[in-house]
């Protein structure tokens, strides 16, 4: 099998929708819908947004209102700004969806409401920094762990006042695997440890943002567990996640990989995970938060 993030990005939706907190998103829904008067475009902007995979589940389970939608898709790698398009058409096909594209932006029209894609190839903080302040929504899901060292006020300044955050499946420093194998504490921290030192991300950036956001003024918080769950049943793994799972293996292989005193350790314990994968018994899990709230009025977050 080739090693293919847009795919990997594919296969990540049913992990996604089985972990993703159903409170917050009744919360997130309900939230929108307040603060949007009918007719008035909702404006979403999405960093870190992949091939546009939250776009589509927030339609599926009528997060935005119903009304018009400007929805900014901003990612830093141009092969999955260039996949979004395909990626709506595909999911549309056999919906009572129609598709429309101008200008580099895809229409997505329904029964109910209009919403507008427009893809973006930059980086999130360069971004912000220019974007204007008015968006309704800030979304960025399994990106915090990722972009390390960046104040959470520098993306929320991309709020207007009483606009809302959504940061869902922020992971949160526990990687785990099934049947216990003796080098699983080893591998775990020094893949932690990658994230940390050598990648420029945060391995327990649910925890770190959840603190900061807490100590933000005038910026609300909620938050709850959204951890990824992974395991055979009865017909092997659901959907395309024995993918997933071969994905997130090579990349503890790459990342594990880079320092040298791990390697013994590492090749012996991948052996095995992937011969369990292969015979699906392989069980894998993580801890990561969801975090939602508003900015600028907090009194007003229903
Ligand atoms: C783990 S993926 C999550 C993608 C999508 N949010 C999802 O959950 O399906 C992280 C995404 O963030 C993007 N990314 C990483 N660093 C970024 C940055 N500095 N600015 C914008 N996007 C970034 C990656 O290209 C990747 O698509």
């Amino acid at each position: 099998m080739t090693d293919d993030f847009q795919r990997y990005l594919r296969a990540k939706r049913t992990v996604d929708d089985r972990a993703l907190d159903r409170r917050l998103v009744a919360r997130l829904r309900d939230s929108l819908a307040g603060r949007v008067a009918d007719g008035e475009t909702v404006s979403v902007l999405e960093l870190g947004a992949g091939i546009g995979t939250m776009v589509t589940r927030f339609i599926e389970w009528d997060v935005l209102p119903a009304t018009a939608v400007h929805y900014t898709a901003v990612d830093l790698r141009q092969a999955n700004v260039d996949a979004v398009s395909e990626q709506l058409r595909n999911w549309a096909s056999g919906r009572p969806v129609t598709v429309d594209s101008a200008n580099g932006r895809v229409t997505l029209s329904g029964a109910e409401r209009e919403v507008t894609v427009e893809p973006v190839a930059a980086d999130a903080v360069e971004y912000v920094e220019t974007a204007r302040a008015d968006h309704d929504l800030l979304v960025a899901a399994a990106l915090l762990d990722i972009v390390d060292n960046v104040p959470l006020s520098t993306f929320l300044d991309a709020l207007d006042t009483g606009g809302l955050y959504y940061f869902p499946l922020t992971f949160d420093g526990a990687t785990r695997f099934r049947p216990r194998h003796p080098q699983d504490s080893a591998v775990e921290r020094a893949y932690h440890e990658h994230m940390d030192t050598k990648s420029g991300g945060n391995s327990r950036a649910g925890d770190s943002s959840l603190i900061e956001l807490q100590q933000l003024p005038g910026v609300s918080v909620d938050a709850a567990g959204s951890d990824w769950v992974v395991t055979p049943n009865d017909d092997g793994y659901p959907a395309d996640e024995a993918y997933f799972l071969e994905f997130i293996l090579g990349t503890i292989e790459r990342a594990v990989g880079e320092r040298a005193e791990t390697t013994e350790t590492l090749q012996p314990w991948l052996r095995t995970r992937r011969e369990q994968l292969e015979t699906e018994q392989l069980v894998y899990s993580t801890h990561q938060l969801d975090i939602l709230g508003r900015v600028g009025d907090p009194d007003a977050f229903e």
